[in-house]
């Protein structure tokens, strides 16, 4: 099968060899101010090689409504699901990368924390955001040495399990470097068809329909004040002769839905010094990207950064039909950036992994437009002679 010899979240450029290098699949309109923007309508293809005339397109089909939507999250998360939790595992195959992948980010952040926190008392402690943790790898290896809080959001428990033991071990040495919260939500919004359905069959047969009732109405006392939860009792199988026979065989189902608000992420208003999101981000639509950073806005700090590492495709975008992720060109980044109200404050190209990988591309974005260097006076000016007065 593909997925044996293909890592999830690198993807052999041999999987795709219909994939051209020219972004000129991307349309060019130039509006009346003279801005160029790109539309998302740059080829591309899946891991079977289906070509997709544009990203709209296969998001139509992928995720084009909320039951399609639901599946592609599920299918994501199932799919990590079956993986172990193990550096091998996390980086589908390739535990080798982590050494130059985090030789190359601390790089990265090296010069941002410098460029963006000068050493500032005030700003301590700074906290970090692990976006898509895994198992607390860049938690672990990066961002716990230079940040005093790290908190963790990951969908996949056995994952965060996983990060919550090794770093546990750790934090309690160590006071002032510590990992505070572990959040278990991906990071798009609950769709009402993600939220925990819970189907509950209650097959009571030779039960007396009041006390089918009395054990419904219970149910839902005890979990409505924990959830928000809406159910519905749908008689399935309702052989209730008469309204006297009262033990008559029934058969009842209820359905509840649970809208728990612990489902989604928001976070807390200017927690975060820095968010980063690293080789998870191809698992949400655009529309949840853009809503994701739009959100995640109010968690900075002033000043405040996200640093986004990532696969690129070098044009349009590749989808793994397997791990349900999609891999964007920079072009592609750069507009969802843009859709966000974000800025490219740094970026970086990964150096040192093996051949045949994706590119992978480190991005420093802001909310605040970077400030222009100050322009060289011209020579005119320079040389013009001064008058005395
Ligand atoms: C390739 S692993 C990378 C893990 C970690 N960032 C690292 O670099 O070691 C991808 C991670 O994305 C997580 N993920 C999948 N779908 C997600 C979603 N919708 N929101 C957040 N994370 C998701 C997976 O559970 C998995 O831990």
């Amino acid at each position: 099968m593909l997925r044996h010899c293909v890592p999830s979240c690198f993807v052999f450029r041999t999987r795709t060899p219909g994939l051209t290098t020219s972004d000129s699949h991307f349309a060019s309109l130039f509006f009346s101010q003279n801005r160029k923007i790109y539309r998302m309508d740059a080829a591309g293809l899946d891991s079977y090689g289906r070509e997709f005339e544009t990203a709209d397109e296969m998001w139509r089909e992928h995720a084009g409504d909320s039951s399609k939507k639901t599946q592609w999250y599920r299918d994501g998360v199932s799919y990590w699901e079956g993986v172990n939790a193990t550096m091998d595992g996390v980086l589908g195959g390739f535990a080798n990368v982590n050494e130059p992948d985090i030789s190359c980010s601390e790089d990265f952040l090296k010069i941002l924390l410098s460029e963006r926190f000068p050493p500032d008392a005030s700003r301590q402690p700074l906290v970090v955001l692990d976006c898509g943790s895994g198992i607390g790898r860049l938690t672990k290896n990066l961002l716990i040495r230079y940040f005093n809080e790290v908190d963790l959001l990951e969908p996949v428990s056995h994952f965060l399990e996983a990060a919550r033991e090794t770093l546990a071990a750790g934090c309690q040495t160590n006071t002032v470097h510590k990992a505070v919260n572990f959040y278990c939500v991906p990071l798009q919004l609950a769709t009402s068809d993600s939220t925990v359905d819970c189907d509950l069959f209650l097959y009571c047969l030779c039960l007396p329909a009041a006390a089918f009732d009395l054990f419904h109405r219970c149910l839902q006392c005890f979990l409505s004040p924990s959830t928000n939860c809406n159910t519905a009792m749908e008689p399935l199988q309702c052989h209730l002769l008469s309204p006297f026979s009262q033990f008559t065989p029934l058969s009842h189902s209820a359905r509840f839905s649970f809208f728990s608000p612990s489902l989604d992420f928001t976070p807390d208003t200017g927690r975060y010094d820095v968010i980063w999101i690293q080789w998870c981000i191809g698992h949400l639509t655009d529309e949840d990207f853009v809503s994701f950073f739009k959100r995640a806005k109010v968690g900075l700090k002033p000043g405040g950064f996200f640093v986004l590492k990532e696969n690129i495709a070098r044009s349009g975008f590749v989808l793994d039909n397997e791990d349900r992720s999609v891999t964007r060109s920079d072009m592609y980044f750069k507009e969802l950036f843009s859709q966000c109200g974000l800025h490219v404050y740094r970026s970086k190209d990964q150096t040192g992994f093996p051949e045949g990988l994706f590119a992978v591309k480190m991005y420093a974005l802001t909310t605040d437009a970077p400030k222009r260097a100050p322009r060289a006076k011209s020579k005119t000016s320079t040389n013009r002679p001064r008058t005395i007065m």
